[in-house]
């Protein structure tokens, strides 16, 4: 059995594939197969006078999604999908396909998303998936290659770490447990144990709102530094990105291709340094007029966009009467493109005025919401690291600097209004202090005893930080919510497939 993606090594040998119909053509004696093996696409051009009668009848019997086995000489061909195709001489059909839920033809997101078990086979999906793979695989050389111990952090757990509104709560024989928020608060200890570790698994959250950027079930991202400070936190933080990035652009091309990701502003975030900010600093640029003036630019320039489209748009319907077969088809998928794009402007020219008003009221001491983040990123085109927050809104568990009004915590805040893909932060690691925010914060102490014993044992200073992978993937891959990033996102309201 031979795979897709080394069709290259065998241009002019019979091979033998094995997959399924991708897409289905016929006309005459003449029949092709878009098939698909996993590895990649490709054309397969079934000839009635080159196969057997029994062949012939399997493959005039195929339908989308139709598993089969295709044997056949591999042909160069640049206008073919991947730039081979399969001069077949055998086919043996695996299973004929009932009529696939999923066609060509546009279905509402609440469908796909029911029928996700079968849409992963879909290009797009497919390329996403291998997107998340390359930089699953990206995090764990990195930091594996800089001598970090990957541990485990338990699922079940019996403290909070990243507040009370978004525990889920689970019975625990006679005891009650939480699902996880952060593996955090374990990764401190095992830092104490190891120096440099990262925990790499799922985190749960109850988010009760709807938003593009919030699954309930996450993969986090959490290294854990002893003697690391702020600064070498962010540091660490930033190569990490640039290595994930670096490793997309070099082994996904042709899936950043499928999902129409423009690499060139991935290149920059490789290659140039991060932005880096306070809390304060990026305050004052949201209530700036420079940044209402930039709304308003760029509700003018959308503007002008929608009505050169609508043009355009005129133009080529005029146009379409008379047009040929194949222009026709041409004019009807610009057309569908120019109402996209238009659909996307009007939400643009909505969402401006409420985005400048919330810029402009903004008031020191709040957290960012998705819309300041938003407005914030696009004055960057690299990531950018703000630290320095009020420590009211950040965890109790975060040093503070020498005001004590500010916690020593880092967000970085991804391009194209992706939003903040990592949260981290010096940790206190002073027992006293500790106590005090354990009390402030209304916990109970007695459940972090053990954590507080860090603090009695040879306590040191130390930082971490938490990347969000849905939010990575999400970015790196240009998809605008993060339900696409994941096999089987679970959000609220979705919990099938
Ligand atoms: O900022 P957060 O809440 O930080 C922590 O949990 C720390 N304990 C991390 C640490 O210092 N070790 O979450 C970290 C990241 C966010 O920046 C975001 O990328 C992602 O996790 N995240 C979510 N992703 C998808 N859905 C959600 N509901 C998310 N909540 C957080
Ligand atoms: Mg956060």
């Amino acid at each position: 059995m031979t795979y897709i993606k080394h069709l290259k090594d065998h241009v002019d040998q019979e091979i033998t594939l094995k997959g399924w119909v991708y897409n289905y053509r016929s006309s005459g004696s003449l029949v092709f197969v878009e098939m698909r093996d996993g590895t990649g696409l490709t054309q397969c051009v079934v000839a009635k006078d080159d196969v057997s009668e029994e062949a012939w009848e399997g493959a005039t019997s195929l339908k989308q999604e139709s598993s089969l086995e295709v044997t056949g000489k591999v042909k160069e061909d640049e206008r073919s999908i991947g730039g081979y195709e399969i001069h077949v001489s055998d086919v043996k059909v695996v299973q004929i396909a009932e009529n696939y839920p999923i066609t060509p033809k546009e279905h509402g997101v609440e469908f796909l998303m029911n029928n996700r078990h079968l849409w992963l086979r879909s290009q797009r999906q497919w390329a996403a998936m291998r997107v998340r793979n390359e930089i699953i695989y990206a995090i764990h050389n990195f930091f594996q290659g800089r001598d970090f111990v990957q541990m485990d952090s338990p699922i079940f757990t019996g403290n909070a770490a990243e507040g009370s509104t978004t525990l889920f709560e689970t019975d625990y024989f006679e005891d009650k447990a939480y699902l996880a928020q952060t593996g955090q608060l374990y990764g401190e200890a095992m830092a104490m144990a190891h120096g440099l570790i990262y925990t790499f698994g799922p985190t749960f959250r109850a988010e009760k709102s709807k938003t593009r950027r919030h699954l309930t079930e996450f993969w986090m991202i959490e290294p854990e530094m002893a003697y690391y400070d702020l600064e070498m936190n962010m540091d660490l933080a930033e190569d990490m990105i640039k290595a994930i990035v670096k490793a997309v652009l070099e082994n996904r091309q042709k899936e950043l291709e499928i999902l129409e990701r423009d690499a060139s502003v991935l290149e920059k975030v490789v290659s140039d340094s991060f932005e880096r900010m306070t809390y304060t600093e990026a305050v004052d640029i949201l209530k700036s007029d420079e940044t209402a003036q930039m709304l308003d630019d760029m509700a003018e320039s959308r503007r002008q966009e929608k009505m050169d489209l609508e043009k355009e748009e005129e133009k080529i319907k005029k146009e379409r009467g008379s047009a040929k077969k194949w222009r026709k088809a041409q004019i009807d998928q610009r057309i569908k493109d120019i109402s996209a794009r238009v659909d996307q402007i009007e939400e643009d020219l909505r969402n401006i005025p409420t985005w400048k008003e919330s810029a402009r009221n903004f008031e020191w001491g709040n957290d960012f919401g998705g819309s300041d983040e938003t407005v914030l990123m696009k004055q960057f085109d690299v990531p950018l690291i703000v630290t320095h927050w009020p420590a009211e809104i950040k965890a109790f568990y975060m040093k503070r600097d020498e005001t004590d009004k500010l916690a020593l915590g880092m967000d970085i805040l991804a391009p194209e209004g992706y939003g903040e893909i990592v949260g981290g932060s010096q940790r206190e690691d002073d027992l006293e202090t500790l106590k005090e925010r354990i009390e402030e914060e209304e916990l109970d102490q007695e459940v972090f005893e053990w954590y507080l014993d860090l603090r009695r044992f040879g306590s040191v200073p130390h930082s971490g930080y938490g990347l969000g992978l849905e939010r990575t993937v999400s970015w790196l891959c240009g998809l605008s919510h993060v339900r696409e990033t994941v096999p089987f996102p679970r959000m609220m309201g979705r919990l099938h497939p």
